[in-house]
């Protein structure tokens, strides 16, 4: 017996597939791997030695079920370094520790009141920006709700542009962002942040931002609750994860911060879902992230990926790749897909990766964007997520860009 229908196979999996297709034939670790948004460094050994003086201590506390309380002061600690934002400052801002965003991305439109007629709401279905990794429409599908995309252009630098919002007859009950953005590394600014604001006030939409990459700006980015704070009338929540903060994906650890309302919501689904992250990392890093060092080791962490985007970049340019906009946050680089290949034609932009696999070795993430003129905007992601400060990685993707040709 089967429910969810015939679903296509997740975007990862069919990567994966043809890495390991292309590795048995040419040898194990002879693909270059460069699709993957997951750090290839530890956390910092500050914050290893906080968390395992805490795993070491025999305190049933630490070690018991978390479920939704926070030590103390871990969202606070956190999203004050990471932001600069301290939220134990305004009244009208509540937070919850999260155990990773992933899962807890997934519980927004249930905690929206997803399917549940009669809410106080007449707003219905949910707004997420695209291109994405689409977690929210993957969630709405589930619940059998509709979502519906937000494009955002290359041509306008994926800006959070109101007019551009689908119009979908009843208004959305929450519209989701990533900004910085997965896959498009554009931040946000605080006009963007201001007009959607006020949009979303005045048809009573609840906003969301997956801030995952907010420590990691190279560029100039707002986070939202540096602008949401100053507006009560909105029901708001910004998410925040270690994950890529301090490379410590496997902690599962994170937060979120907003209106006292959606938080409570948000709080009341997670208890039903969730029991709390690991004890040890969430007393540990809410030590870490009370110490000046904190934000010192997480500058060195961008810093890091800035470095690595300072030499992967003019490496790309070099092989005529065309950034589809400028890395503002993070470690992607997101390049329009080219329209041929050593003069072949290409259809889109999963067929460019699955070519550049099969052939090449060279491994990326397609992404499909918005219509323009009748055509939807293809791209190719890679990430610097493989130490290019070191000359034999990039001479490895030398390598392979030196033996192709690619056309506009
Ligand atoms: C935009 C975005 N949000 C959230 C996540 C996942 O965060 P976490 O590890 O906290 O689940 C990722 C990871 O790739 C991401 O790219």
């Amino acid at each position: 017996m089967k429910y969810l229908g015939n679903s296509p196979e997740n975007l990862f999996q069919r990567i994966k597939k043809a890495v390991r297709n292309y590795e048995s034939i040419h040898g194990k670790g002879s693909s270059i791997n460069i699709a993957v948004g997951e750090p290839d460094t530890c956390p910092p050994e500050t914050v290893r030695k906080i968390v395992s003086k805490n795993i070491l201590k025999s305190d049933n506390f630490i070690h018991t079920y978390w479920d939704n309380r926070d030590p103390g002061n871990f969202c606070r600690n956190f999203v004050l370094q990471a932001t600069g934002l301290d939220i134990n400052k305004y009244e009208n801002i509540a937070s919850l520790v999260l155990p990773g965003e992933k899962a807890m991305i997934g519980l927004l439109p249930i905690a929206c009141g997803a399917n549940i007629e009669g809410s106080d709401s007449e707003n219905s279905g949910f707004v997420k920006t695209s291109p994405a990794y689409d977690l929210v429409g993957q969630w709405a599908d589930y619940l059998g709700e509709d979502s519906f995309a937000w494009p955002l252009y290359s041509s306008e630098n994926f800006a959070l542009n109101v007019k551009n919002l689908p119009q979908t007859g009843k208004k959305p009950k929450m519209i989701i962002t990533v900004k910085p953005g997965n896959p498009c590394p554009a931040g946000a600014s605080r006009e963007d942040w201001e007009s959607l604001i006020e949009y979303c006030i005045r048809y009573n939409i609840r906003l969301v931002n997956d801030g995952a990459y907010t420590s990691l700006t190279h560029k100039s980015h707002t986070p939202l609750c540096e602008v949401a704070k100053n507006y009560p009338e909105l029901d708001w929540i910004e998410y925040f994860s270690i994950s890529k903060a301090i490379s410590a994906c496997g902690w599962r650890l994170g937060a979120a911060i907003g209106s006292i309302d959606f938080i409570s919501e948000l709080t009341k689904i997670k208890g039903n879902a969730d029991s709390g992250p690991f004890g040890p990392a969430l007393v540990g890093c809410e030590e870490y992230f009370d110490l000046p060092e904190s934000k010192i080791e997480m500058q060195e962490i961008q810093e890091m990926y800035k470095r690595r985007l300072d030499i992967a970049l003019p490496i790309f340019a070099q092989a005529g790749f065309e950034l589809a906009c400028p890395v503002d946050a993070g470690f992607f680089m997101l390049f329009h897909c080219p329209k041929k290949l050593n003069g072949e034609h290409i259809a889109n932009a999963e067929e460019f990766n699955t070519m550049m696999i099969d052939n090449y070795g060279l491994v990326g993430v397609p992404f499909t964007g918005a219509d323009v003129n009748g055509e939807s905007e293809q791209f190719i992601r890679y990430s610097v997520c493989s130490d290019f400060e070191k000359k034999e990685n990039q001479d490895r993707v030398v390598s392979v860009l030196e033996k192709i040709k690619i056309e506009y």
